[in-house]
């Protein structure tokens, strides 16, 4: 495939197709799971916002949606830091039914820190979809309720993952392989 710079090589992991298929089976997951409740999905942002476009098309049931957002303090990366909130929920949760959707599950930060937010907002449940996960890079524990792909410890864009904000319009999920890079390539150096 062809990228944005030279000096950077995409390698096709997921296609689209595959991506399609998979983000479908989750929604019929999710709606068997929740038959006749109402259902709230919260997307991480950025890059999660791709995936729950998708996703949310594909559940079969009363669904309303909203949008968090988090940084890491003090770090160029948010897999070495903490995290804190930038954006938070436009309504209330209490009372229902919630799923927080990722894009990707590195080190699994976000998502603890987000999940104990959350949890203090009197949702009835709250579970965890995310399209990718990378279990070998746990730092906290993290055991999400939907998985689209395990992968490897490999450096993805595309499908709303970025690099310096580029690749998310990528239809594909691909390996980034940069200048002079040394494998295997640690997720978050997004920022
Ligand atoms: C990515 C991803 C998750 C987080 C996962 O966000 O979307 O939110 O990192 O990493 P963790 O499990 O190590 O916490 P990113 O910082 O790239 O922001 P973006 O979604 O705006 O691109």
């Amino acid at each position: 495939m062809k990228s944005a710079r030279k000096s950077e090589q995409l390698k096709i992991l997921l296609r689209r197709r595959a991506i399609e298929q998979r983000v479908r089976q989750m929604g019929r997951q999710i709606s068997a799971d929740f038959r006749g409740e109402r259902l709230h999905l919260i997307g991480v942002l950025k890059g999660a916002s791709i995936f729950l476009s998708d996703l949310i098309r594909e559940i079969r049931l009363e669904v309303s949606l909203d949008f968090i957002a988090v940084a890491s303090y003090g770090q160029s990366t948010r897999s070495s830091g903490q995290v804190r909130l930038t954006k938070d929920l436009d309504n209330s949760i209490e009372g229902l039914h919630t799923i927080l959707v990722e894009d990707i599950l590195d080190t699994g930060r976000t998502i603890n820190y987000l999940q104990r937010v959350i949890s203090q907002r009197k949702p009835r449940s709250l579970h965890v979809a995310t399209l990718l996960s990378k279990s070998g890079r746990r730092v906290t524990e993290v055991r999400p309720d939907y998985v689209g792909f395990e992968i490897p410890n490999e450096f993805v864009v595309g499908y709303g993952l970025d690099y310096a904000e580029r690749y998310r319009n990528l239809r594909d999920i691909c390996i980034l392989k940069l200048p002079g890079d040394v494998q295997p390539h640690p997720q978050p150096i997004h920022r």
